[in-house]
């Protein structure tokens, strides 16, 4: 078991973000004086909670629930459930859930509401001259997965809903202005994109020699994590494909008129309809943590399908449980399964995704899986690395 200490990953999601550092693009949603002060708000709130009773909640832990634990059962907690039992019932443990789950559902709310009073503007805004630039193909006959039928991590609607008949991108909006930007408190950088600078700035330093030609970037939500793959390869080709319209919609828009030639396609990534052998690169950002242990196994299958020999699948995800020793540190990184909406999430990262990827069709030797720096992009330098790393899980197709 490999041991890492709270200051890698999750550490970063408690940087110190203002609302003014948010990357400004001609889809963003406008925000008056009052919203962006709400904005920093929930900002400094997550800050607070992390930054400042984090190590206060852990003391409570140490010092007394671990304590009266081992009183009653002779040793300490063994692994994360353990530990999350033991703190149910204590009042701080309650105070301290309560307001980190109330303060998401309350983001998002606020959010929703700064989306809706300007959203026939945005969804006008979004309509682009598809003939320029790359194109939108929907499929409205798609159906949703179950394990994507509820507010993931408290975001109504989710990323499916169309809430207007003709042309509408609320989700998109809504993800890409407050949700994804206030949630990790902008250590992804200004545009949210620091997970593929991240992936990028290991693959040009690692694998100098792979210059990937077709390109597919799996669950890309507003596309804010495929751009990148685009500008640093201009010549190839890049597609990304998810399930919901709405953010499509809006991740052809930003695209378009940021100046990037890319294909977005409404697919299902456990199906697709690409031929065999067609891409080079099959990548994803934060997207397996979202869906179940048969759709991973079906994903696995499906990217070995459509990637040609030679070509590789790599996700960017948090590290599994198994890297940390500490059954607290665990419970942590547990919570959002909990107390977040987001059921996948413990389930993920308890799964032994090598051996999914050999039944995929991967070989043993091609598979391969490490911690990577991340990079947290400025304006001027879009490779500036932050504080703490990713982890990656890949395979070779030999
Ligand atoms: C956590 S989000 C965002 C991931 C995005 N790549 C990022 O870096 O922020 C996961 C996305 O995956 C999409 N998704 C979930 N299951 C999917 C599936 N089976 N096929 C395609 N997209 C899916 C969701 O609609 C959502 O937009």
């Amino acid at each position: 078991m490999k041991s890492h200490s709270t200051n890698s990953s999750r550490k970063n999601f408690i940087s110190d973000a203002r609302w003014r550092d948010f990357g400004k693009h001609f889809l963003r949603p406008e925000n008056n004086h009052d919203e962006s002060a709400s904005q920093d708000f929930y900002l400094e709130m997550y800050r607070f909670l992390g930054k400042e009773l984090g190590p206060a909640r852990k003391k409570i832990y140490e010092l007394k629930i671990k304590k009266e634990f081992i009183n009653k059962y002779g040793y300490s907690p063994k692994n994360r459930h353990q530990v999350r039992k033991a703190v149910k019932n204590n009042p701080f443990f309650q105070f301290w859930g309560h307001m980190r789950s109330n303060i998401n559902q309350e983001m998002f709310y606020k959010n929703q509401l700064i989306v809706d009073r300007q959203i026939e503007n945005l969804n006008g805004k979004a309509r682009v001259n598809q003939k320029s630039m790359g194109t939108l193909n929907l499929n409205p006959d798609l159906k949703v997965p179950k394990y994507q039928s509820f507010d993931m991590h408290w975001m109504p609607g989710s990323y499916y809903t169309e809430k207007f008949e003709k042309g509408d991108i609320s989700a998109g909006a809504l993800y890409d202005s407050g949700g994804i930007f206030l949630m990790t408190n902008g250590s992804l950088g200004p545009f949210n994109d620091g997970a593929a600078y991240s992936l990028i700035n290991y693959l040009k330093s690692y694998l100098p020699k792979f210059k990937p030609n077709n390109i597919l970037d799996l669950g890309c939500t507003v596309g804010h994590n495929t751009q990148p793959f685009k500008e640093f390869w201009p010549d190839a080709k890049v597609t990304g494909i998810d399930i919901g319209a709405p953010v499509l919609r809006y991740a052809h828009a930003r695209s378009t008129k940021m100046g990037y030639s890319i294909d977005y396609s409404q697919q299902n990534a456990e199906k697709t309809d690409f031929r065999n052998s067609y891409f080079d690169l099959v990548v994803s950002t934060m997207f397996l943590h979202e869906t179940s242990k048969k759709a991973i196994n079906n994903i696995f299958k499906e990217s070995y399908r459509v990637l040609r020999p030679g070509g590789l699948m790599i996700h960017v995800e948090q590290p599994p449980f198994r890297y940390f020793d500490d059954p607290y540190e665990q419970f942590i990184r547990d919570w959002d399964t909990h107390n977040n909406n987001e059921p996948f999430w413990g389930p993920m990262h308890d799964l032994d995704l090598h051996k999914m990827a050999c039944n995929s069709g991967f070989k043993h030797k091609d598979i391969f899986e490490k911690m990577i720096p991340l990079v947290k992009p400025k304006l001027d330098d879009k490779f500036s690395l932050g504080i703490g790393e990713w982890f990656i899980f890949a395979g070779w197709k030999k």
